[in-house]
């Protein structure tokens, strides 16, 4: 069960001087979806049609995640601006298939346009991976765009591509690829 001391219990963590990453909650359900859909905009401009970024709806997405953040383990971080804003947010556990052969997933991550490039998505990264540690997970996966250049971004910390599918987001059929790190020790310790 969701557990309140189990969330209360990752300290926050200073990236730079007015950006700090902490342990996702329920109440942060809008904020995320709010990330979520301003990054996908930003992000994907020119990878995702433009029809499904303009059709984006952060209503349908608040339940998602208020539901996504009372699941165990929780491994979801947020980053929060000095105004207390979300500025981008993390979302991990079990492995949602075995087609990466991984017993852990990144399913998301994602940061608004501002917090790019200052150590963030790094940190989140990290935190995600140091919780799936903790919950007993030993692999990683997570599944990206094939057009996506934050490919380069896991590749940084040693992620492989491996696979590849066809990812459909409504109505339209992508191609995407798949990135591993067999041992999860090992990459917490390439991003610390
Ligand atoms: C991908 C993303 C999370 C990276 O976060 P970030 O905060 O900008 O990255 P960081 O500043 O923490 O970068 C850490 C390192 O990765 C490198 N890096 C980051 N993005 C990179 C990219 N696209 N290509 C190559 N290297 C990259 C940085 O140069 C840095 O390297 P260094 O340690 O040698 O200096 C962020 O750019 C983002 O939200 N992108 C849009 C959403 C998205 O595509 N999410 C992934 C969905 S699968």
């Amino acid at each position: 069960m969701y557990s309140m001391a189990t969330i209360s219990a990752t300290p926050p963590k200073n990236i730079s001087g007015d950006m700090t990453v902490r342990h996702a909650d329920p109440g942060d359900a809008r904020g995320i979806a709010e990330v979520h859909v301003c990054s996908w905009r930003t992000s994907y401009r020119g990878i995702v049609p433009d029809a499904r970024l303009d059709a984006l709806d952060v209503e349908s997405r608040v339940l998602f995640w208020k539901t996504t953040l009372m699941r165990t383990p929780n491994c979801c971080f947020v980053s929060v601006n000095d105004n207390g804003v979300i500025t981008g947010f993390v979302s991990a556990g079990p492995a949602q298939n075995d087609e990466l052969g991984t017993d852990g997933e990144i399913y998301a991550i994602y940061l608004v346009e501002s917090a790019k490039k200052q150590g963030i998505g790094r940190r989140l990264l990290y935190e995600a991976v140091l919780c799936l540690r903790k919950a007993g997970f030993r692999s990683l996966s997570l599944w990206l765009l094939r057009e996506n250049p934050a490919r380069g971004f896991y590749e940084r910390f040693g992620g492989r591509i491996m696979g590849e599918k066809s990812y459909v987001t409504g109505g339209f059929t992508l191609p995407a690829i798949g990135c591993k790190w067999d041992d999860i020790e090992a990459l917490s310790r390439a991003l610390a």
